[in-house]
């Protein structure tokens, strides 16, 4: 890792005070920010004890935090249940209210009350135990975005067993090495799911997977298509048979607050996928946290997040923290343009969503794809936007800001990681200024900071790395199996802190901008360039949709640019022109040296740009390493003739 700090280019000055209106409506004012971050910082065990004390505990825990770098454990002592704390927590006063509304891709629509899903996960954990599976016994989930993928979860939740959901785009190659890794019991898959159309075969890949997989005992598997499967007599169950003969009736078990909870598998830069293990107490205090402030819930809030249950964002955000905040979640199953590019608009119309959170790239889809479909729906009902996953680019959040919230929707940008667990650094609505292209402040008990590779903390405007100094609930605990890349790789980079893998910068005001994954720094004569900064002047070009920048190795410079762009339908640009228009938003230094127009850039399943196959592409080379994660392969080839006739 190079000790440079990275160069603060791109200059952002659009800033956006919360709006009057939203300001009556909010939770939470500036000075309670300020009051409760300072004290949550002074203090962390204080505050941390405060806010678990709303939740149920059947044994109360003796100490809030043992730390004993880099391992921490929360609410020592304490026992508790996750499934327990979102159902039978929340049926006092909510049995009548709805937990999940699902919409599926052809339009069917099932709703699930507080007091229906208790019994749904009732059932759930049930069949389980039925299984055979047993307390600490780890189980993978296969699952389209289906509400039986939330009842597993919170089944799983309830008795102890430790999941590890599998995104149902990956390949049985991936499966099977998660199902390895974390030595499954027992795979819940479905016969398929919706996407796009049509039913992807996921009994069919797991029945691939499953040929090599020697911890696993049963297979579950939901009906959602009625496509047809082979069943293996003894080992595959159907889950409408296991539940015709499970009672209503099953009691939470006290679990103790380390309890792990779930492994959830994330690209590490080797290639083998890094199990990161969160454990229960830690975990659940934190989602419920930042869920109630940062989405600023209110007792009728309709809340769709557009992630899917296999990502960080699924956990946290679809159904832990919104379940445990006793929120009405929105869970859709299929594609954004199924059938056309107006679904996700004609959903929020239908079902009166009053909060949206989602990620830029399909932020930039829509830009793309044209203002005339969100214009066609009722989007009134909106009052808060956010986004999650990458950097968004200040153009896509402007649009986001005019088109789809009519400028009375807060944007919050809130970045975090599968690691973090929950929200670290974003606005809240209603509290802070917002700044486009800026994710904002730390949430409670973050401490967030930039230094340089010494552990140094840099001035404002200075770029380096982004770090937590303190440990916080849903911290990782280690990546599974494996203690030793935990410390190495999350707190032995840079001296007792956590090294997120992030480059960012902090401005005067205290918000923090993040400039790309320190991996894909660009080293142009000298200058250390974010990803980030020089596609956010591409993508302000009108003319261009979205952008991923590399460097190739060049004699004289070192690192030259090369940026591959797609255009808005029906726009044109020229090469020239667009290098023109980097040199003037940014400065000359960071003009690209080839600019490459294609249809569709390489994108993980979770939608990031895979910039390591970008740079490969870019310098020529032979595609090596992992490209299980790759969405559509075939757009490396594209790619590679569009750079060879150069
Ligand atoms: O690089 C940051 C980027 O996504 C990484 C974490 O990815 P993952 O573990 O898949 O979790 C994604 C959902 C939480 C981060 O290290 N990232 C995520 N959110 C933002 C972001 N970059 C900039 N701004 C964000 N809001």
């Amino acid at each position: 890792m190079s000790d440079k700090a990275i160069e603060n280019v791109l200059h952002e000055n659009r800033t956006f005070e919360p709006q009057a209106a939203y300001q009556q409506y909010t939770n939470t004012s500036l000075e309670e920010y300020q009051q409760k971050y300072r004290q949550s910082i002074e203090d962390p065990e204080a505050f941390w004890n405060e806010v678990a004390q709303n939740l149920h505990w059947f044994d109360p825990y003796q100490q809030v935090l043992n730390w004993q770098e880099p391992f921490a454990e929360w609410f020592v002592g304490g026992t508790t249940n996750l499934a327990y704390n979102a159902l039978e927590r929340n049926l006092s006063d909510k049995a009548d209210k709805k937990a999940i509304i699902w919409e599926g891709e052809d339009g069917e629509v099932r709703t699930y009350t507080y007091a229906d899903l208790t019994r749904e996960v009732k059932r759930f954990a049930n069949v389980l135990l039925d299984l055979g599976v047993q307390t600490g016994d780890r189980v993978t989930l296969y699952l389209p975005m289906i509400p039986e993928a939330a009842f597993a979860m919170l089944a799983c939740a309830r008795i102890g067993a430790v999941h590890s959901v599998v995104f149902g785009g990956f390949s049985s190659g991936a499966l099977a090495d998660r199902i390895n890794d974390a030595g499954s019991k027992v795979l819940i898959t479905a016969d398929g799911g919706y996407r796009r159309g049509s039913a992807v075969p996921l009994k069919r890949n797991a029945d691939d997977a499953v040929q090599n997989t020697p911890s696993l005992e049963k297979v579950l598997v939901v009906k959602r298509t009625g496509q047809d499967v082979q069943m293996q007599e003894g080992r595959d169950v159907w889950l409408h048979d296991a539940l015709q003969n499970v009672s209503d009736e099953n009691e939470a078990v006290a679990l103790d607050a380390q309890h792990p909870h779930f492994i959830l598998y994330t690209s590490g830069s080797t290639g083998k996928p890094k199990g990161v293990l969160h454990a229960l107490g830690g975990y659940m205090v934190n989602t419920y946290l930042t869920t109630k402030t940062v989405f600023d819930l209110h007792e009728d809030d309709i809340y769709w997040c557009t992630a899917d249950v296999g990502w960080i964002t699924g956990h946290s955000y679809i159904v832990y923290g919104p379940l445990l905040a006793g929120a009405t979640v929105l869970m859709y199953e299929g594609a954004p343009n199924q059938p056309d590019w107006g679904r996700f608009w004609k959903i929020i119309q239908d079902h009166k969503v009053t909060i949206l959170y989602t990620a830029p790239t399909a932020i930039r889809s829509f830009m793309r794809a044209g203002s005339e479909f969100p214009n066609s729906y009722d989007l009134s009902s909106l009052r808060l936007l956010g986004s999650v996953g990458e950097p968004i680019n200040p153009e896509a959040w402007i649009w986001y800001y005019t088109v789809i919230g009519k400028e009375k929707c807060p944007v919050i940008d809130t970045w975090w990681q599968t690691e973090t667990g929950s929200i670290m650094i974003t606005t809240l609505p209603g509290a802070h200024t917002m700044k486009p292209g800026s994710a904002g402040v730390p949430m409670y008990g973050v401490d967030v900071a930039i230094v340089d590779a010494d552990g140094q903390e840099l001035g404002a405007d200075e770029g380096g790395f982004l770090v937590i100094r303190k440990p916080w609930p849903s911290m990782l605990r280690t990546v599974y199996g494996d203690d030793n890349r935990y410390k190495t790789q999350y707190w032995g980079e840079i001296p007792h802190v956590y090294f997120a893998g992030d480059g960012a910068r902090r401005d005067k005001d205290g918000y923090f901008t993040i400039v790309g994954r320190i991996d894909d720094v660009l080293n142009v004569s000298g200058h250390r360039l974010g990803t980030m900064e020089v596609e956010s002047a591409l993508v302000s070009h009108p003319a261009v949709a979205e952008a991923a920048v590399v460097g190739r190795p060049d004699p004289i410079k070192g690192e030259g640019i090369v940026a591959f762009v797609t255009l808005q339908t029906g726009a044109e640009a020229t090469e020239q022109e667009l290098k023109a228009h980097v040199a003037k938003e940014i400065g000359a230094i960071a003009r690209p040296d080839m600019i490459r127009f294609a249809e569709a850039l390489p994108k993980t399943r979770s939608g990031k740009i895979m910039r390591r196959l970008l740079r490969q592409i870019a310098s020529g080379q032979e595609i090596k390493g992992d490209t299980s994660t790759l969405e559509d392969v075939s757009v490396i080839e594209k790619l590679q003739q569009s750079v060879q006739q150069s």
